[in-house]
């Protein structure tokens, strides 16, 4: 019997970029979708396009660049939402509003403060305000698992009388248990008489660990799209997680009467992006794409894989996108080679002078470590574009003194919106002193949440990836920095997270505003 289509929907630059720390800019967002779109997945929600200028601006930069996948916006069930979303995905070749309203007792009573009828004339109002403006309308009843049966049967019927083609039974808490949560999906296609005219779709969070189990229960029970992140990003413990959902319905034909058309060798390199673009590490014992998934330590299992691989793996590393000879430039790589390898990481470059920018620092990279892997590729686009796009503070000189017994001081020379400033601290390390020194003209007040350094690759020539978090207001944004010496991959790291801070000040959560 042939397999049903299992629609993947990927909302890593809308859900996983909730992540507290964890938002992206343009250029970045478009980069990880360009990886999605290579990967195959259906739909990419590319963002919440009333959120922000700045959301805006990346939604449509995605949909002007993808041309495999649909692109989604999300949008509050309300009409200058949607708008927004429909204006945001205008360039794409398909194009997808996703609306949403909150259905729980307890989100009605004291979210909304509306009534259930209200809540249902809202959700067909903008169900059919979205359906003038696009073809293809999801809707979604938030924290639907914890809503009442009777009250969703009613308003999945009426949303798909207006027009939703998709409808979206979130576990926005996380507080499903898979086989309740297949129960309920079953139900919900059973008792509604018009469900054959959509296709009902499952939206996991992970507060109990559970986004992916009970993903795949209600896939069981009839649902035909999984909404996922890569690397289970997404608010608090996160969403269900990408290469785990994928991986699952692949290795288990024999229990999935579905398939995807994903391809997993994309599954690797698109985390890594996504770990470096977002500053979130992938923990090493992650299925799939952590670096252990597929190492085996004890004897007994290294004794049974080099007899038979299939002793103790389930997967090949190399279907996922593991490869083991992953030395891919060095010094004597000419432009072209650079080029095409950057080009297979989803990364393209707008104009020949960036390819050239980025150039010129592979070869200076290249002259400090010999041995250039994707993961430092990644790092060093990341890093520039980073540096490049900078509008409020830029990096342009530093010197450290470090010395036995003394206490360390550091000099430094930022441009602070256009004006070149100095200043020098102490601290009591090295990177101490220069975040002192950075504080001393930027006065920013925002507190250091996170400090984490991490070597690229291996060896002591290795780029280290520093990681810095800070909060200002409530807000908590991720800054990323990347270079051999690592006391400058902070001071980088730092300045991108002043940096992030200033972007990201007028910046909505979906849920935050009541309707
Ligand atoms: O978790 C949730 O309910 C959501 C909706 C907005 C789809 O993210
Ligand atoms: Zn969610």
């Amino acid at each position: 019997m042939s397999k049903q289509h299992l629609i993947v929907f990927d909302t890593t630059l809308r859900d996983g970029e909730q992540s507290p720390g964890a938002s992206m800019t343009k250029d970045e967002k478009v980069r990880i979708a360009l990886m999605l779109e290579k990967m195959r997945v259906d739909v990419i929600e590319a963002g919440f396009a009333i959120a922000s200028e700045g959301d805006f601006q990346a939604v449509k930069a995605v949909a002007e660049a993808v041309k495999d996948s649909t692109i989604c916006s999300l949008s509050r069930a309300i009409e200058a939402d949607i708008s927004r979303a429909a204006e945001a995905i205008k360039p794409a070749n398909s194009g997808r509003i996703h609306t949403f309203i909150a259905t729980s007792p307890i989100h009605m009573k004291y979210k909304l403060q509306m009534q259930p009828d209200e809540v249902i004339e809202q959700a067909v109002r903008a169900v059919r305000f979205a359906r003038n403006l696009a073809a293809d309308v999801e809707f979604s009843c938030e924290d639907a698992g914890r809503s009442e049966m009777d009250f969703l049967c009613r308003i999945v019927e009426a949303a798909i009388d207006a027009g939703a083609r998709t409808i979206n039974i979130p576990d926005t808490v996380g507080y499903a248990i898979p086989e309740l949560y297949a129960e309920q999906i079953r139900t919900l296609i059973e008792r509604v008489p018009n469900s054959d005219k959509a296709i009902f779709s499952v939206h996991c969070h992970n507060d109990l660990g559970l986004a992916v189990a009970n993903s795949l229960a209600a896939v069981q029970a009839g649902a035909r799209q999984v909404e996922c992140t890569i690397n289970g990003l997404g608010e608090r413990a996160g969403n269900a997680s990408l290469e785990e959902l994928v991986m699952a319905v692949r290795t288990r034909p024999d229990v999935f009467n579905v398939e995807t058309r994903i391809n997993p060798v994309y599954i690797v390199p698109t985390s890594r992006l996504v770990s470096t673009i977002t500053g979130f590490p992938v923990q090493p014992n992650k299925a799939i794409v952590g670096k252990n998934a597929f190492a085996h330590e004890s004897g007994i299992h290294q004794d049974g894989i080099l007899k038979h691989r299939e002793t103790y793996e389930i997967m090949k590393a190399e279907d996922v996108g593991w490869h083991t000879n992953s030395l891919v430039l060095g010094k004597h790589s000419g432009r072209n080679a650079f080029r095409a390898r950057l080009q297979e990481l989803g990364i393209n470059f707008a104009s020949e002078q960036e390819l050239n920018t980025a150039f010129t620092l592979f070869k200076q990279l290249a002259d400090k470590k010999h041995e250039i892997y994707d993961e430092d590729l990644q790092a060093l686009v990341t890093d520039t574009r980073a540096a490049a796009a900078a509008e409020y503070l830029q990096l342009v000189a530093m010197e450290v003194q470090s010395k036995t017994g003394e206490t360390p001081l550091a000099k430094v020379v930022l441009n602070v919106e256009g004006q070149e400033l100095k200043a020098e601290a102490q601290g009591s390390g090295p990177v101490d002193a220069v975040f002192k020194a950075i504080e001393t003209l930027t006065k920013s007040g925002a507190s250091l949440e996170l400090y984490s350094v991490n070597a690229i690759t291996s060896g002591t020539d290795s780029q280290g990836e520093v990681t810095v978090r800070l909060a200002l207001g409530g807000r908590i944004v991720n800054g990323l920095g990347a270079d051999t010496d690592i006391v400058i991959a902070s001071a980088k790291a730092y300045i991108n997270a002043l940096n992030a801070l200033q972007n990201h000040a007028d910046r909505r959560h979906p849920q935050e505003a009541d309707i």
